[in-house]
């Protein structure tokens, strides 16, 4: 348990914390966000997901970040197909970035095309993420929203059978990185810093979706 996967752990302890109990994803969770809101939150993570994606295209020829960037895991093809279906029932416009994305998106933009450090800070916050709470989250929202699999196709990794064994694997790599002890300091202040990212994008969602007892459910 001294490896870097569970250092890195420890050392986000806080701020996943913090990210967690944000009030938008728990009145999430609790079925106290309008539809609209979370046809938002979707779009949101399509502006993320997709600079995160684009990054990932280039690291896949990088020493160091191949290994984390594996095609099994890409999200953009869900998030349009969830947000096609999310707009549709919801006779929503096309959502626009709140201001937290913009700035997360800018980040991933201007760091991680170049940078493993900071590619693979992001890429462990997000989907080591989504393969463990998310997954929770995936099926509470489909019970609340009365959605099937259009809609939350996001929260699901088909080409994934053993999301346990892939995340035993993915901090078995995380151990291995051939990183010097300030490249592996940096990486894990920039995961620090993308849960502050999501945080703030929750905290601005929540603030322009309030509660609404009514329509959620
Ligand atoms: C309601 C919200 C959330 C719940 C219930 C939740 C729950 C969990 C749980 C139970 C684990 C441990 C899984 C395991 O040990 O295998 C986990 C891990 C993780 N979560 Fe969350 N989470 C939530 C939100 C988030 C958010 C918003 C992010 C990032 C933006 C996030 C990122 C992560 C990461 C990176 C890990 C892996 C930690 C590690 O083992 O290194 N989670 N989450």
């Amino acid at each position: 348990m001294t490896g870097f996967a569970a250092r890195l752990r420890a050392a986000t302890r806080a701020e996943h914390r913090d990210a967690e109990t944000r009030g938008f994803l728990t009145r999430l969770l609790g079925g106290t966000v309008p539809p609209a809101g979370f046809a938002a939150l979707t779009a949101q993570y399509l502006i993320v997901y997709r600079e995160l994606e684009a990054a990932a295209a280039t690291m896949r020829d990088n020493p160091v970040a191949a290994g984390f960037a594996d095609p099994a895991l890409a999200r953009v093809a869900a998030l349009e197909t969830d947000l096609a279906h999310l707009r549709g029932s919801a006779g929503e416009p096309a959502v626009e970035p709140v201001e937290a994305t913009r700035r997360y998106a800018a980040r991933l933009r201007e760091y991680c095309h170049t940078s493993p450090v900071h590619f693979i800070a992001h890429h462990y916050v997000r989907y080591l993420g989504d393969l463990s709470g998310g997954r929770l989250v995936g099926r509470r929202v489909a019970a609340i929203y009365g959605l099937e699999r259009a809609g939350t196709a996001f929260y699901r990794f088909d080409r994934i059978a053993d999301p346990a064994a892939y995340k035993a694997a993915y901090r078995a790599r995380l151990d291995a990185l051939a990183l010097t002890g300030p490249e592996l300091a940096a990486l894990a202040g920039e995961a620090r810093l993308a849960f502050a990212l999501n945080a703030a994008m929750f905290q601005e969602l929540g603030s322009a979706y309030p509660e609404d007892l009514g329509s959620a459910a």
